[in-house]
């Protein structure tokens, strides 16, 4: 049985993965109308691969016989005027997400739930490494071409390789290897 405690906060993580999808989406949006389709189509990705993070959190509350409760999602509020900005948006983004994800294994160590600690929050913290990781490169791969409009739409091309993930991988994301 989960505590009520990290239920909450669970709850509050799920609401926070779902706004990270938002996130993502709205600068997918700018990439679009910035004509960089690549670009726009690697964070569409994004922003499913940050619901299948939202349902991490829903499977697990569930399955530990916990309540879900849907938040309202927050509107992005984000002004972008160059892809090294939008990049640098999410980096900054992922940088806070980690700190969330370290506040919830310090309480999942105080509620002494090892189920959520080493059944999702373990796998929280490697995944952080990698999405700080990936925004960073993109950022200063974006400073390396800044003024090459050839070097921009190589990158574009280059990103916008980025497979969405299916949504049996969205719903239960556990039971799929690498995911
Ligand atoms: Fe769900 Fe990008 O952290």
């Amino acid at each position: 049985m989960i505590s009520k405690k990290i239920e909450d906060a669970f709850n509050k993580q799920l609401n926070a993965e779902l706004y990270a999808a938002y996130l993502y989406f709205a600068i997918g949006a700018w990439f679009e109308g910035s004509n960089l389709e690549g670009f726009a189509q690697w964070m569409k990705a994004q922003a499913f691969e940050e619901m299948s993070h939202a349902m991490r959190f829903y499977n697990h509350i569930i399955e530990r016989g916990g309540m879900v409760e849907l938040y309202a999602v927050k509107k992005p509020e984000i002004t972008l005027s160059t892809p090294v900005e939008a990049f640098g948006a999410a980096y900054e983004h992922e940088q806070k997400v980690t700190r969330m994800i370290n506040d919830l294994v310090d309480l999942a160590r105080e509620e002494k739930d090892n189920a959520a600690l080493i059944g999702l929050l373990h796998w929280f913290v490697a995944e952080q490494i990698e999405e700080e990781e990936q925004t960073l490169k993109a950022v200063e791969r974006l400073k390396m071409v800044e003024g090459s409009k050839e070097g921009l739409f190589m990158l574009d091309k280059e990103m916008g390789a980025r497979p969405l993930i299916a949504t049996a991988t969205i719903l239960n994301p556990a039971a799929t290897p690498g995911e």
